[in-house]
């Protein structure tokens, strides 16, 4: 954990790469390290629409490029503002499915001056995969990422 957080900081800290470049660097590192995330995404606030639009990510391409918020796990961690870990997709009424291999997903939100602006989602198609160190590391990730927007 202390070296993924080690590579994370570096490609945040890179002078030459964009914000895109950054978040889609992270998404793949993620996706290469932890075997069962396999989708890795960020979706971001449009505006101030009440909706959530896709960002960065690497997996199977989603119908899901725009989320109104409430919809699904990323448009309620869009209205909780709370961490939202989903171990069995098949248990949830209100979700929206990418992948018919997703069997769970984890949606943390980012926030920037005190205000959610986005989150980062990972699929997986394990049940019940997700860890408290996962957990913590993804809050970690989400802080970082906040200081670059
Ligand atoms: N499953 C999500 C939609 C986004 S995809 O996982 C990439 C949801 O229920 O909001």
């Amino acid at each position: 954990m202390v070296e993924l957080k080690k590579r994370i900081a570096s490609i945040l800290e890179s002078p030459t790469a964009d914000t895109d470049d950054k978040l889609k660097k992270i998404c793949q590192l993620l996706d290469q390290e932890i075997e069962y995330f396999n989708w890795t995404g960020f979706y971001f606030r449009n505006g101030d629409k009440e909706e959530l639009v896709l960002g960065p990510y690497v997996g199977a391409a989603t119908d899901h490029t725009v989320i109104p918020f409430g919809r699904g796990i990323c448009g309620q961690v869009a209205v909780s503002n709370e961490t939202f870990v989903v171990p069995d997709v098949s248990q949830e009424d209100n979700y929206l499915s990418c992948s018919i291999d997703t069997k769970a997903e984890i949606v943390v939100p980012i926030f920037k001056d005190g205000k959610n602006i986005g989150q980062i989602d990972i699929d997986s198609h394990s049940l019940n995969p997700f860890t408290k160190e996962d957990e913590a590391l993804l809050q970690w990730i989400c802080d970082e990422v906040a200081k670059i927007l």
